[in-house]
């Protein structure tokens, strides 16, 4: 049975809660004023802000990071899903030490490359691989390949689903719900100011899950030639493709003629050596990955077809950019996909997985919370939902997001690291011990108790 949780409650813990986490990072609290003299809200990235104030991290080691103020956390947040390696991984933090003694920067080809681009080739089952630094630039890189193949601009995305930060992707990432359109057809809302009109009109968004939407959409609209997807939704917590979904995709966009690009950005090297290419059987014709594929170092990359490629070396498509390959990020990358990231790696985080999602649903149904446990592999979170959440519009119908902070608040003052915001989800790295598991599930447990004891 559902539990009562009063709204009030909620309230007057989240006020109690905060208070508590400003006390703990009080030193966070001054610096950001300091901060905000030359950073736009202090801050490198506007990601980096949350209530009650940003927390500046000085220094990770295996599972855990200190902030300012000298607190040590379990981190569960990883760098946004980075550091599957954990910190300072003693393999990863060689091979960088031992590279920069040899220099950091060229703009030279260099061996490491190619080391890297098969491995991931290996992995992703795509034969060509092309690098850049992040995952804005992959998945830049990605459709510009894939417009050019097709000689057509359009782009179908699916709603509430964030592919980086370039304008022809900042359309309906988190579209208010008054702007948003009906669900048959819905409207290409701008995630910023300063997204041309023109882009707006080249992208269609269609939600997830819905074979049927997207069919009708590419039927709807000739114009369109690649279709850019996140396997499983990680911006919006966690969002699984039903059974079936990802294949019917593929048979899709074939039979339409469109390009289709998987962007693995998150779950590449997270929830299974080869992603979710790997882990659904499903063969896009472009994946773009960064995040953990780098293990702490800023890394993008492209993998393609031998079509689609062949852009690039017949020179029709520019794939460029000075510290592509940068052999610090090859030397990490090859270290944290040869070394640290191997089979038993991935055995080991389906494991912890296994343990933290078991553990957070016990607590769901003992105290009969508006929410779910779920996740992949090294992936997952609490949906703060009373229905279960299957893409963008349910998530807006169901999600909780007061529910969602206030179990954040109660992690961050125990002593757990964990993703700020509602879209985000935790992950796992090869450093947590069972212990740390363990503690989130209790300190989940202590939220739940409280929350239902109004
Ligand atoms: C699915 C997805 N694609 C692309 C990006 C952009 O990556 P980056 O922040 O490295 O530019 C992100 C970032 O979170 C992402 O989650």
């Amino acid at each position: 049975m559902t539990a009562n949780i009063s709204p009030d409650r909620v309230a007057e813990l989240t006020k109690s809660m905060e208070e508590a986490l400003r006390l703990r990072t009080r030193r966070s609290g001054e610096f950001v004023e300091e901060a905000k003299q030359v950073l736009p809200s202090g801050v490198a990235s506007s990601f980096q802000e949350n209530s009650p104030h940003p927390i500046y991290i000085v220094e990770g080691q295996g599972s855990k990071v200190t902030d300012l103020d000298g607190n040590e956390y379990s981190d569960f947040h990883n760098g946004f899903g980075v550091m599957v390696v954990g910190h300072a991984h003693p393999v990863v933090a060689a091979a960088i030490a031992e590279t920069a003694k040899k220099g950091t920067h060229f703009a030279a080809p260099n061996e490491g490359s190619v080391t890297v681009a098969r491995e991931l080739s290996r992995r992703f089952g795509l034969p060509k691989v092309r690098f850049s630094n992040s995952g804005t630039e992959a998945t830049l890189d990605a459709i510009r390949l894939a417009r050019a193949f097709t000689g057509k601009d359009g782009l179908i995305k699916i709603e509430g689903s964030y592919h980086g930060h370039h304008d022809a992707v900042m359309v309906s990432v988190h579209p208010d719900p008054e702007k948003m359109g009906p669900r048959a057809h819905p409207i290409s809302v701008p995630q910023s100011a300063g997204i041309p009109q023109a882009l707006l009109d080249m992208t269609v968004v269609v939600p997830f899950n819905d074979p049927d939407a997207l069919d009708a959409a590419l039927t709807a609209n000739n114009d369109i030639g690649t279709m850019i997807i996140e396997p499983i939704m990680l911006n919006i917590g966690v969002v699984p493709p039903n059974d079936g979904y990802l294949q019917a995709v593929r048979e899709i966009t074939r039979k339409h003629g469109v390009i289709l690009i998987f962007d693995e950005v998150k779950t590449g090297a997270t929830v299974a050596a080869g992603g979710a290419v790997e882990k659904y059987g499903v063969a896009p014709d472009l994946v773009a990955l960064a995040k953990a594929t780098g293990g702490g170092t800023p890394i993008g990359a492209v993998l393609g077809t031998e079509e689609i490629m062949a852009q690039i070396s017949e020179g029709t498509v520019a794939q460029i950019g000075t510290f592509n390959g940068n052999p610090l990020t090859m030397a990490a990358a090859e270290a944290t996909l040869l070394s640290v990231l191997d089979a038993d790696a991935y055995v080991g985080l389906d494991r912890i997985g296994g343990r933290i999602l078991a553990g957070c649903q016990d607590v769901c149904d003992r105290y009969g919370l508006p929410a779910y446990a779920v996740g992949v592999a090294s992936k997952g979170c609490v949906m703060f939902a009373s229905d279960h959440v299957v893409d963008y519009r349910s998530y807006v119908e169901h999600f909780d997001d007061s529910l969602n902070y206030l179990g954040w608040l109660y992690h961050m003052v125990n002593g757990v690291y964990m993703t700020p915001g509602a879209d985000e989800q935790w992950t796992l790295s090869v450093m947590h011990s069972d212990a740390e598991i363990d503690h989130y599930v209790a300190v989940f447990e202590e939220f739940a108790r409280d929350i239902t004891n109004g």
